[in-house]
Parts: C-alpha cells; sequence; structure tokens
C-alpha cells in the first residue's frame, strides 16, 4: 500500500498565519502543471510497484486547478501507477472555490474526499486571518459538496487565536457537528517566523495566548467532538467510524508514500526526501530532467524518534515488540526504561491491544511526551 501527494502551490491570498510553500500569483501555473506531470513521469519507480491507494492534492490551493489541469495529473498518475479502483482521492479545497460546476468536475474526475479550510465561522477571525471566504461561504460550501455526491468530507479549524472567546469557541465547535461532516481537523495557531503574524509577533504587535488557554480550548474540542461521536485518532484529527482519512494515516503508520510538486516531501521506509521550495526552480529543474530533490538517510535512531513522534499521537500507539524488529535491541531497551516514568505520571496507558498511548493528560503534553522518548545517542 502507498500514497502519492500531489502539491499545488498556489493561493489567491496569503493567510496571515501559514508557511507553507505557495505563491500568490498564477502565472506560472501551466508551466507547474506540466512539470508536475513530468515529474510524476519521471519518478515512477519510486514506490516499486507498490499499489497506490490513496492520492492527496493538497497545497497551497488545489481548488485553483482548471478541470483539464485536474484530469491531466490524475490521468498520468494512473497511466504510471497500479492504482486502487477504491481508492481515496482527497482534494483539499478553499469555501470560495466550491461551486456547483466545480465539484461536478471534480466527482468527474474521481475526487471522492474533500478537505475545507474553514478554520473558522467566525467573518471577525476570517478577515483577521486574510482568508478569501466569509462565514457564510462556510457554511454553505459543506451542503453544496454533499449534494454533489461527495460526504467523505473533512474541514479544517484553528483555535487559539488571541481574541477567540470560550463562547465563540464553543460555537464554531457546535456548527461544525451541525453540518453533520464525518471528520474534522483542529490546529492550534502556532505563529511561524516568516509569515504576517510572525511579522506582528516580532514587532510586538501580537501576542500568543497563553498554554493553559489553549489546553482549555482542546479539552472543550475534545469533549464535544468525542460527545458527537467522532473518534480523536490523532492529535489533531477526529473522525466518525469509516471516514478517517486513509492518507494522512498511512504518513503516521509509516507507510512508503511519493510527493510530488515543489515543497512536497517523499519517504520509501528508510529515506525521506523533499523537491525543492521555489516554484520557478522547481519548474526549470524537471524541464531539464533535473530534479531539485534532497534526500536524507535516517539513522536508526532517526527513524525511531520519527516513529515515536507520528506514531504515538494515533489512536493506535506504540509497542515495545515493534520497536524491538524495527530498530533493535538497544532502542527497545531504552524505551521500555523511559515508558515508565510516563506511565507513572499517568501520560502513557496501555490500551485493549497492549499498546502505548497517550492519555487524556498526555494529549495535553504530547510534545514534551515524545521528546522525553527520544533517543539521541
Ligand atoms: C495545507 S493547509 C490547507 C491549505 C488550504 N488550501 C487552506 O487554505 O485552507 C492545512 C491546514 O493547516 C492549518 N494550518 C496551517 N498553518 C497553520 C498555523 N500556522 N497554525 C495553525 N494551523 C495552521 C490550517 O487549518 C490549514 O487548513
Amino acid at each position: 500500500m502507498s500514497g502519492i501527494y500531489i502539491h499545488i502551490p498556489f493561493c489567491k491570498k496569503a493567510c496571515n498565519y501559514c508557511d507553507f510553500h505557495f505563491a500568490t500569483s498564477v502565472r506560472l501555473k501551466p508551466q507547474m502543471v506540466e512539470a508536475i506531470i513530468q515529474e510524476i513521469n519521471l519518478r515512477t519507480a519510486y514506490l516499486q510497484g507498490e499499489k497506490v491507494e490513496t492520492i492527496y492534492f493538497g497545497g497551497g490551493t488545489p481548488s485553483l486547478l482548471s478541470e483539464e489541469e485536474l484530469n491531466a495529473i490524475l490521468y498520468t498518475v494512473y497511466q504510471n501507477f497500479e492504482v486502487d479502483p477504491k481508492a481515496e482521492i482527497t482534494l483539499e479545497a478553499n469555501p470560495d472555490d466550491i461551486n456547483k460546476s466545480h465539484l461536478e468536475q471534480w466527482v468527474k474526475a474521481g475526487v471522492n474526499r474533500l478537505s475545507i479550510g474553514i478554520q473558522s465561522f467566525k467573518d471577525e477571525h476570517l478577515k483577521w486571518m486574510n482568508r478569501a471566504h466569509n462565514s457564510e461561504e462556510a457554511l454553505q460550501c459543506v451542503q453544496l459538496a454533499n449534494e454533489s455526491g461527495i460526504h467523505n468530507i473533512s474541514i479544517d479549524l484553528i483555535y487559539g487565536l488571541p481574541q477567540l472567546t470560550p463562547k465563540q469557541w464553543q460555537e464554531n465547535i457546535q456548527a461544525a457537528i451541525e453540518l453533520g461532516v464525518p471528520h474534522i481537523s483542529a490546529y492550534c495557531l502556532t505563529i511561524e517566523p516568516n509569515t504576517n503574524f510572525g511579522y506582528q509577533f516580532k514587532k510586538g504587535q501580537l501576542k500568543p495566548i497563553d498554554d493553559e488557554v489553549a489546553v482549555e480550548q482542546f479539552e472543550v474540542l475534545m469533549d464535544e467532538l468525542q460527545n458527537a461521536g467522532f473518534d480523536h485518532y490523532e492529535i489533531s484529527n477526529f473522525g466518525k467510524a469509516g471516514f478517517y482519512s486513509k492518507h494522512n494515516t498511512s504518513y503516521w503508520l509509516d507507510k512508503p508514500y511519493l510527493g510530488v510538486g515543489p515543497s512536497a516531501h517523499s519517504f520509501n521506509g528508510k529515506t525521506r526526501s523533499w523537491n525543492i521550495a521555489n516554484n520557478k526552480k522547481y519548474v526549470l529543474g524537471v524541464e531539464s530532467n533535473e530534479l531539485m530533490t534532497e534526500e536524507e538517510n535516517l539513522t536508526i535512531s532517526e527513524q525511531y524518534n520519527d516513529y515515536i513522534l507520528t506514531k504515538l499521537r494515533t489512536i493506535w500507539g506504540v509497542n515495545t515488540d515493534e520497536i524491538q524488529s524495527k530498530f533493535g535491541d538497544t532502542i527497545a531497551k531504552y524505551f521500555e526504561k523511559n515508558i515508565q516514568k510516563q506511565i507513572n505520571n499517568k501520560l502513557i496507558t496501555l490500551n485493549s491491544n497492549n499498546n502505548f498511548v497517550l492519555t487524556q493528560s498526555g494529549k495535553f503534553v504530547a510534545d514534551r511526551v515524545c521528546m522525553e522518548l527520544f533517543y539521541t545517542n
């Protein structure tokens, strides 16, 4: 089983928080699509004949692709790989791009899952984040998507905004539940250096919220969504049964994936590689058959640290046998010794499959728990 990630590096507007790779000028879009197609052709061997079970268009804003561009990319994927007929095909879409005609095109192309960047149902917050949509579009787009026959819908929400009151956060969560979507990803705002918020922070104009407030909002989120029938299957991801993101789950469970497009990452079990995060250089490189890709061979301890960082945040957790078979005796012993302290502190517990998972209190300090389990020798 494997997956393909396709990065579409264009957006209508720059969101004030976002440090993903994108450009707001679409001038290079036609050349970019050609280059992505060419990269897929060049990297067919990467997945070593593994069946493709998930295809994910991320960004940037993939909903900016024209019908022809989307079809041409998918056609190339099908030409080069064995794609499972039941593959999950996700398109990240922004509410302002969701309309009847686009939805028809996406369904026709084979898209069967939408990940919609709603972020908030409050106009004042959408404006503050420089989003291109308003709260009405946020509500309408899900209804339109459902009417088009795409029911596998995820929405992204952001909490931890300095001005977000507890009442507003409750209302946002309720609005998401009432929309009836089967999957919600919710992230606490991080202030990244090379973003508008990063500059505001540097000038002292933006003050991040206190950790306790973030923890309270996360707690409300977990309680409300679990009461509404969502499984908290990864630290930032909540899904109804049968609607977990297959694509993202394969990242967390260490499955191989090929990432194409500028800044996209790939993983083949042993090495991680990433494409240059520059649209012009990426296009020129691919045009001359030279992939601008950097590669990193992970040491055993780095592979183990990655495993802890990703898998311990999931509902499936980690176990000593798997650690021993993947990373050897020394690391397995190190893990056993260190996990005990986390159990004593009630941050980790054993689940019914005898796997170690984060407790409710462990989820609040997941980063710290992972760091304490890292092998640094
Ligand atoms: C790749 S982005 C999605 C891009 C999509 N085109 C959009 O504009 O919504 C994935 C999600 O990460 C979250 N995100 C990105 N930067 C963030 C930040 N600095 N803090 C919190 N969440 C962030 C947002 O919820 C975003 O929808």
